[in-house]
C-alpha cells in the first residue's frame, strides 16, 4: 500500500489538526477499527469464554484464541501456544520473574539488565535478586546511548544466568542488537528476555530470528486497547514453569488439598480473561498489517530525521543519546538549558503539542545521564511534517516565554 497519511489520520478519532499528539511511546491513539472490534464483541459475541458449551461462549473463545494466533503470526512464533496473554508488558515480565527466575536462579547466580531499562524491567529483577540471593548486574550504555556487541560480550560473565533487556529504549530510542545478544547469552548458558514494548509497534520483530527465550510487549503501544499484553515464551520453558496466578481456568484437577494445572498457555491465564482486549488487539495488528510494518518503519524513520534535524538546530536544546537520527526510532528525549521539563511540557500543551516530561520510569538511566528529568517527544506514522514543525516551533519559543533574553 502506498502511504497516504491524510487517509490514515481519518482512521483515528483523536488524531486531528488541532493537537499534535507526540506521546506515542507512552500509548498510541486507537483507530476506528479497533474501537469497532471492541464494541462488536459486546454486540455479537459476549459471554464468559472457555467455560461455556453454548454458541455465544464458543464465539467469545474464538475471538480470544484468534488473537493468540494473530500475535503468534505477527512476531513469527512457532505456535499460538507460545503466546500467553497478560495485562501488559509489566505483567509479562513479572510473570517470568516470579515463575522462571524464582524457580531457576539461586545464590551465586547473576541477572544482567541494562542501565536503560524501564522500571518494569528492573523492579521484578530487584525482587528476584533479593529473594534468591543473586546479584543484579548492569551493563551501561556508551556515550552514544548504545550497547555494543563487544560490551555485551564482556559483560556476560559465567555467573550470569538470565538477561533481560530492551530492544528499543523508551528514553534514547536506541535499537539493541538483540539477535547477537541472544546468541552470546545462550553460548554462555544464560536465558534471555527481550522487552519489545518500544520495538513491536515500530519495526519487524521476529522471535524465531532473534531466538530469544522470552519476549514481551503491551497492546496499547501498538494501537490496541489498554489491559492486554503478551508474553512469548519457548514452549519447553513455559511448560516447566510453575503457574503465576492460581484460580479458575488454569487447572486440570482440584482436590481438597492440591491441584494439577492445565496445559500452556492457559496455565498462565487464571480467571476470566480479557476478550474485548484480545478482539481489539487482533483488529490493531490487522490494521498494522494493512499498512505494513516495513512501511511504518520507513515513514517513522523519515519523520524522525526531520524532527531530529530541526530540533538539533534550536539553541540551548540538547537531545540525549546518539548524535545520529537513525538511532532514535521515533524517540527524541531532550533538555532545554535553564528550563524544567515540567514547564516545557505545560508550555507545549498550551501550544497544543502533547509530549511527556519526567524520568520516563527510568531513574537509574537519568542518573547515568546526569539529569533529573527530561522531556520526550515520540513519533507514530500518523504524525505529519506540520506537526513536527509545530513541535519544534513550540520548543524554540519556550526560553523566551520563561523570561530568557535569548
Ligand atoms: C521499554 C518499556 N518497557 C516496559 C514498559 C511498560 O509498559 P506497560 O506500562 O504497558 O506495562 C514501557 C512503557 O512505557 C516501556 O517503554
Amino acid at each position: 500500500m502506498s502511504f497516504d497519511v491524510n487517509a490514515i489520520r481519518k482512521d483515528f478519532p483523536l488524531i486531528n489538526d488541532e493537537v499534535a499528539y507526540l506521546d506515542n511511546a507512552a500509548t498510541t491513539q486507537k483507530p476506528e477499527c479497533v474501537i469497532k472490534a471492541i464494541s462488536d464483541y459486546y454486540r455479537t459475541s459476549n459471554a464468559n469464554p472457555m467455560r461455556g458449551l453454548y454458541k455465544l461462549s464458543v464465539a467469545a473463545t474464538d475471538a480470544y484464541e484468534n488473537a493468540r494466533s494473530k500475535v503468534a503470526t505477527f512476531i513469527n512464533a512457532a505456535d499460538p501456544s507460545n503466546i500467553v496473554f497478560t495485562r501488559n508488558a509489566t505483567e509479562s515480565i513479572n510473570l517470568v520473574a516470579e515463575t522462571y527466575a524464582m524457580a531457576n536462579l539461586g545464590e551465586g547466580d547473576s541477572i544482567l539488565i541494562s542501565i536503560a531499562e524501564h522500571h518494569s524491567n528492573l523492579l521484578p529483577w530487584q525482587k528476584v535478586a533479593a529473594a534468591k540471593g543473586c546479584k543484579l548486574k548492569y551493563i551501561d550504555t556508551d556515550e552514544n546511548g548504545k550497547i555494543t556487541v563487544d560490551a555485551f560480550k564482556a559483560a556476560m560473565t559465567p555467573d550470569i544466568k538470565f538477561v533481560s533487556i530492551n530492544q528499543i529504549s523508551n528514553v534514547l530510542g536506541t535499537l539493541n542488537p538483540v539477535k547477537e545478544f541472544s546468541k552470546i547469552a545462550h553460548d554462555n548458558g544464560a536465558k534471555i528476555l527481550i522487552d519489545a514494548s518500544q520495538s513491536v509497534p515500530h519495526i519487524k520483530v521476529d522471535v524465531a530470528d532473534i531466538d530469544c527465550d522470552f519476549l514481551v510487549f503491551s497492546g496499547h503501544k501498538i494501537y490496541a486497547p489498554m489491559g492486554i499484553g503478551a508474553l512469548y515464551g519457548k514452549k519447553e520453558l513455559l511448560e516447566a514453569m510453575p503457574p503465576f496466578l492460581r484460580g479458575g481456568e488454569m487447572i486440570d484437577y482440584v482436590t481438597r488439598d492440591s491441584a494439577t494445572f492445565t496445559e500452556v498457555p492457559h496455565k498462565f491465564e487464571a480467571g476470566t480473561v480479557n476478550v474485548e482486549g484480545a478482539a481489539g488487539l487482533t483488529a490493531a495488528l490487522d490494521y498494522v498489517d494493512s499498512i505494513g510494518i516495513d512501511e511504518i518503519a520507513k515513514r517513522e524513520e523519515y519523520l524522525t530525521k526531520i524532527a531530529f534535524e530541526k530540533l538539533s538546530s534550536v539553541p540551548h536544546v540538547k537531545i540525549l543519546g546518539s548524535s545520529d537520527y537513525i538511532d532514535h526510532h521515533g524517540i527524541l528525549t531532550f533538555v532545554i538549558e535553564g528550563v524544567h521539563p515540567h514547564d516545557i511540557a505545560y508550555i507545549m500543551d498550551s501550544d497544543d503539542v502533547c509530549v511527556r516530561a519526567g524520568h520516563h520510569c527510568a531513574q537509574p538511566l537519568m542518573k547515568h545521564l546526569g539529569v533529573m528529568s527530561t522531556t520526550r517527544a515520540s513519533i507514530s506514522f500518523y504524525n505529519t511534517e506540520d506537526e513536527i514543525d509545530r513541535f519544534v516551533r513550540s520548543v524554540a519559543g519556550i526560553r523566551s516565554k520563561m523570561g530568557y533574553a535569548e
